[in-house]
């Protein structure tokens, strides 16, 4: 009898130790240890069960707050190596931690001086679902973070993801389509490379600001990261294009697998968190009224007490101002017909944006 006893506590001890050793691999997306437990899992996860400022958020266009002090995103053209991994939970690419040539990130909403660190990938198993972040309740199929953390107080990453002002998320919306993007193959051929978790490929030379959208719009609150421990740290800066990449790339990032070649488990994607609530948290957009809203009417403030913002499915942008006042739908253009539409494939995104938010309303 004492003797069982004293085999289970064993037992029980060398299990917990185990388990100790590997808690940030304990955790997934679904099940008993998805996001509404991930809180209660790990006592240093406390924050995704009991934050009030946590990511990822629905973005409500009504809701935006114009900030004309919002400068433009500076971000170093450096090219950067480093090492794609399937973690089980996510497609995670790290910088090399030797590296020379670090890439800075400042600018923007940023107080401090961030250095890249890693980047995360959430995608659906279908086009309908799949990004973390929200545009007026649209998922995209995919979501791409570039994490970075404060390199002016903090040394590395671990350190600045829970201390305050740590780290800044860039996020991308990923779109499956036109046109695509040739610097974004060096990762998207890796793809294949790193089927099953744990596996790994390097990546040299990867021209990380040449994935960033052509626009210097975004949209930024504060928040925390969207993987635990979900630490209230992290600035996040939403651009208001999406990136684009092909069907096969889509295919080939679905094919990736939670588990190991032996027992590979489910598909990696749907490795997205649920939207959590604002709670009266601001976000901000330098989006500006006056330059987007409306060509001809830039001095009369009255014009703009009927604009908002709206989010344009369909469009080259995620949000756009659009107006309310019938007299001011009048200044805007025209919708295309079929015929215009193909041929001029380069017409103006912000007036085909604006355009198409007055439609519709
Ligand atoms: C990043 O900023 C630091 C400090 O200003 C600077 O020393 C470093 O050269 C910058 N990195 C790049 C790649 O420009
Ligand atoms: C990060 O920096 C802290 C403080 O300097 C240090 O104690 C820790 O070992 C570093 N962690 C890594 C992973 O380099
Ligand atoms: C425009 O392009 C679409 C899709 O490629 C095609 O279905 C349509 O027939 C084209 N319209 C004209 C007028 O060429």
């Amino acid at each position: 009898m004492h003797q069982c006893s004293l085999f289970i506590l064993t037992l029980l001890c060398v299990s917990v130790k185990d388990i100790s050793g590997s808690w940030e691999e304990w955790w997934t997306y679904d099940g008993i240890s998805g996001p509404g437990f991930w809180g209660l899992i790990n006592p240093q996860w406390s924050m995704c069960n009991k934050g009030r400022r946590q990511s990822p958020v629905n973005i409500e266009p009504d809701k935006l707050l114009f900030d004309p002090w919002l400068r433009d995103i500076q971000f170093d053209k450096h090219k950067v190596s480093g090492v794609l991994q399937n973690t089980g939970q996510s497609l995670v690419f790290r910088v090399e931690k030797d590296s020379k040539h670090q890439v800075n990130i400042s600018g923007g909403p940023l107080s401090y001086r961030y250095q890249f660190e890693e980047i995360y990938f959430h995608y659906g198993m279908e086009d309908n679902r799949g990004s973390e972040h929200q545009i007026d309740h649209h998922t995209f199929p995919g979501e791409i973070q570039l994490y970075g953390f404060n390199k002016e107080l903090y040394h590395n990453m671990s350190e600045a993801q829970h201390k305050s002002q740590g780290i800044v998320g860039i996020s991308l919306m990923v779109q499956v389509g036109e046109p695509f993007n040739a610097d974004f193959r060096l990762i998207t051929s890796a793809f294949n490379k790193v089927t099953y978790r744990g596996a790994s490929f390097p990546i040299k030379h990867l021209p990380l600001s040449s994935l960033l959208p052509n626009t210097q719009q975004y949209l930024t609150y504060e928040g925390s990261t969207t993987h635990p421990g979900c630490w209230e740290t992290a600035v996040w800066i939403i651009f208001n294009k999406p990136i684009y990449i092909s069907k096969q790339e889509m295919y080939a990032l679905r094919q990736l697998m939670q588990g190991s070649q032996l027992t590979p488990k489910a598909p990696l994607g749907n490795n997205a968190r649920p939207v959590q609530p604002l709670h009266h948290r601001t976000v901000r957009t330098n989006i500006n009224f006056n330059k987007q809203g409306l060509q001809g009417s830039n001095n009369c403030p009255d014009m703009y007490r009927n604009m908002h913002y709206t989010a344009v499915e369909s469009s080259d942008d995620l949000i756009s101002v659009s107006a309310s006042d019938p007299t001011l739908k009048m200044t805007s253009i025209e919708p295309p017909t079929n015929e215009e539409t193909n041929s001029t494939t380069t017409s103006n995104p912000v007036a085909q944006g604006t355009q198409l938010a007055v439609q519709k309303r």
